[in-house]
């Protein structure tokens, strides 16, 4: 599904019995089984035990904040300052960050995500640290240094030092692997005016790279956000005076938007990546699907682990298809497994390499059984494929990744 059924309803595509040719790591076909194998006599064949569907992409998570996840009690500025920012100082330390990240992609690849943007922290080598587990897995991840020279102790840095490690790392880590770098302003209040704009010029100096952060998500912060730049005509006119508003932009929540913030989102092409268990969670709100639509604005799913409360990004579908409810708005299967796949491939700007599995494409791709548990396997009897799909937003997680596969490699194959 390259297209967001929203624009395309022709874009789904199943094959109940289909062959997918892979070589070198990449699709060089797929189709309906018989037919296909036709084109490639005596191709080694290997039956994969459920249902076929691109890696999972995780528009927006923080790795270190693996061990934060179900911190109680507060909503999000609290959170932060009470649970967020003291265990995030920790990943001064290169060992422990290294440590969290192996355990962190392998928790991705267990719930078949092979692709994420992922926040580290303010630590230069706590982006070399996500780098290196990465590499050697061989997983496409986007990361970036925070920036965020008005954290506290510990976890700031200044306007230079936050220039210099951005450089050293996209000089450093440029062309090596599946990997990519975002400029990743924490958000408009860890940052002095001075480090925004130089964000804006660091991204505009680098056309390569995307930029990361998050947008309206908290009433609370949009309030602090509001006193702090008054000229502003909303938040997201706040990254837009520092240029921050572009193509390669992708904003994490985006819950409380205007329609002109909206219109300038559109206007613009910066995606957002919609997380709906983080949002449950810190009693942020819920998405506005109905709003997004009507602006036709670009989206994806992003769990925003340690505020998300689950790895899986079928679970994250299921809790979006309650958000979009809350609103009376709605989320089919197919468009949640779009927004999961290529819609949040197409804001990494990684859409023409993985998301859809078409000819030419990584081979990056999961296996689903729609049978992992009784209850699962009770409510899929004799379905069909659209009940199938629901029924594994709603009640699967990561038992119902049955293998997982990294260019055409088995990286997760769970125990029967
Ligand atoms: N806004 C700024 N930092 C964060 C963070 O770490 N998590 C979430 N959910 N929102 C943020
Ligand atoms: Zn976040």
């Amino acid at each position: 599904m390259p297209q967001d059924p929203r624009d395309a309803p022709d874009a789904v595509c199943h094959e109940p019995d289909g062959l997918l040719v892979v070589e070198d790591g990449r699709v060089v076909a797929r189709g309906a089984y018989e037919t296909t194998l036709r084109s490639f006599p005596g191709v080694a064949v290997e039956k994969l035990p459920g249902l076929v569907v691109p890696g999972f992409i995780d528009a927006h998570v923080h790795y270190p904040q693996t061990d934060c996840i179900a911190s109680y009690g507060e909503q999000l500025l609290d959170w932060l300052d009470t649970h967020i920012f003291p265990a995030e100082k920790a990943f001064a330390d290169k060992d422990h960050a290294a440590e969290v990240a192996a355990f962190f992609l392998d928790e991705l690849l267990r719930n078949g995500t092979t692709s994420a943007l992922v926040y580290p922290t303010v630590h230069e080598a706590s982006v070399d640290a996500l780098f290196e587990a990465a590499l050697e897995r061989d997983m496409r991840i986007v990361s970036g240094k925070v920036l965020m020279d008005r954290g506290p102790e510990g976890l700031a840095d200044t306007l230079a030092s936050g220039r210099a490690a951005t450089e050293a790392l996209i000089r450093r880590w440029r062309g090596r692997g599946r990997l990519g770098y975002a400029v990743t302003p924490r958000f408009a209040l860890a940052s002095s005016d001075a480090q925004l704009a130089d964000a804006g010029a660091l991204l505009s100096e680098h056309p390569e790279v995307l930029m990361h952060t998050h947008l309206s998500e908290n009433i609370h912060e949009i309030a602090a956000v509001a006193a702090r730049f008054p000229d502003s005509t909303d938040y997201l006119d706040v990254y837009d005076r520092f240029g921050l508003v572009t193509a390669r932009s992708v904003f994490a929540h985006g819950v409380h938007l205007s329609d002109r913030a909206c219109s300038r989102l559109r206007s613009s092409g910066a995606g957002v990546a919609v997380c709906p268990s983080s949002n449950l969670f810190l009693g942020s709100g819920h998405f506005d699907f109905g709003q997004a639509d009507r602006h036709g604005l670009r989206l994806g799913l992003g769990t925003d682990i340690g505020a998300g409360t689950s790895f899986s990004m079928l679970q994250t579908a299921g809790l979006a298809y309650q958000a979009a409810l809350a609103r009376e708005d709605r989320l089919d299967p197919f468009r949640a497994l779009y927004l999961a796949t290529a819609g949040s491939a197409g804001l990494l700007r990684i859409g023409d390499r993985v998301g859809s599995l078409q000819p030419g494409q990584e081979a990056d791709f999961v296996v689903l059984d729609c049978a992992a548990t009784p209850l699962l396997a009770r409510r899929t009897a004799n379905a069909d494929l659209a009940t199938r799909l629901f029924a594994l937003q709603i009640l699967g997680d990561e038992r119902a990744i049955a293998r997982t596969y990294v260019m055409g490699r088995c990286a997760w194959k769970r125990t029967p």
